[in-house]
């Protein structure tokens, strides 16, 4: 089913499920509470990775939560699952696709110690798990080809806008006490060791024996296997299951399969030109 899109102050959502009327109450009126921890990320970022990190940490590694209940219903994206979000008990674990700009302002405003896990990914993997994903998930755009893709991943016009946007828009938080960064290529290169930072900045101490087990019950052959955790019981209506999976390569570089190098340099010169002032550094780079 082609999907259909509508702007909201300048960012792209999917009619399929997104109202303007959610999204403006998600950003004034949802409260967020001292106990809340978000999993924020732009899309195809490790998102459902962290999702189950987080969901298994709570658990000290025992894969009993992480498979009997849906992700969606462990830690709902406020931005489309609000009831869920709204009437989960505390703690909450949360999450959001959403650029901070449309972040709940509750958030911004108040002294909440609410913490927050931003996980982001090397722009050009993230092009291309959306380039697959957008013939899978009737959320996004249907791609009419790489090149055309590239060109709206790069201007912003897809589903949540802009990626550099959203970035540099939430590590603009880098320095906050209740804000953690990760990327996903660091949770590659050392999953025990970031597991352990994670529980570390929610100040939940993990054994070691413990850790291994959040990192084995999150791996990506778990995760594949696990129905609760790898999209296979989202609805026809929002995926063609025919087309492909979420959990799909699940590893770092695959841009290099994907992107020639004219379409590669395209990305490394306005990559450039958005992080040059961010004085940040990323594995990737
Ligand atoms: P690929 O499409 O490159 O395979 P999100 O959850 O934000 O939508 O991100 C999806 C991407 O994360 C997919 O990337 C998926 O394979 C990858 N992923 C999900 N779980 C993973 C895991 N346990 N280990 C490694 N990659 C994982």
């Amino acid at each position: 089913m082609a999907g259909q899109f509508f702007t909201h102050k300048g960012v792209m959502f999917s009619t399929l499920d997104y109202l303007p009327d959610t999204l403006s109450y998600v950003e004034n009126e949802f409260q967020v509470r001292d106990d809340d921890v978000f999993n924020i990320t732009y899309p195809k970022s490790g998102s459902t990775w962290m999702l189950e990190i987080l969901s298994l940490i709570r658990c000290e590694g025992d894969p009993g939560w992480v498979r009997s209940v849906l992700n969606w219903d462990r830690a709902p994206w406020v931005e489309y699952h609000l009831e869920t979000a709204l009437k989960y008990p505390p703690p909450r674990l949360l999450s959001s696709h959403l650029p901070i700009q449309l972040f709940p302002k509750s958030f911004q405003h108040s002294k909440a110690k609410v913490r927050i896990i931003y996980t982001l990914r090397c722009l050009k993997d993230v092009l291309v798990s959306l380039y697959h994903f957008s013939q899978i998930l009737h959320f996004f755009k249907t791609p009419e080809s790489l090149d055309s893709f590239i060109e709206d991943f790069l201007s912003g016009n897809v589903v949540y806008g802009s990626w550099f946007n959203h970035v540099t828009g939430w590590l603009g938080l880098k320095d906050n006490e209740n804000f953690f960064c990760i990327s996903y290529e660091e949770l590659q290169q050392d999953p025990h060791g970031s597991v352990r930072r994670i529980c570390h900045f929610l100040g939940k101490e993990l054994s070691e024996k413990q850790v291994d087990a959040v990192v084995e019950n999150a791996s990506f052959q778990s995760m594949k296997g696990n129905k609760m955790s790898n999209f296979s019981q989202m609805s026809d209506k929002y995926m063609d299951h025919e087309k492909g999976e979420l959990l799909r390569k699940g590893t770092c570089g695959d841009w290099r399969n994907n992107l020639s190098e004219v379409q590669s340099q395209r990305f490394d010169t306005v990559y450039r030109e958005w992080m040059q002032g961010l004085g940040m550094t990323f594995p990737w780079d």
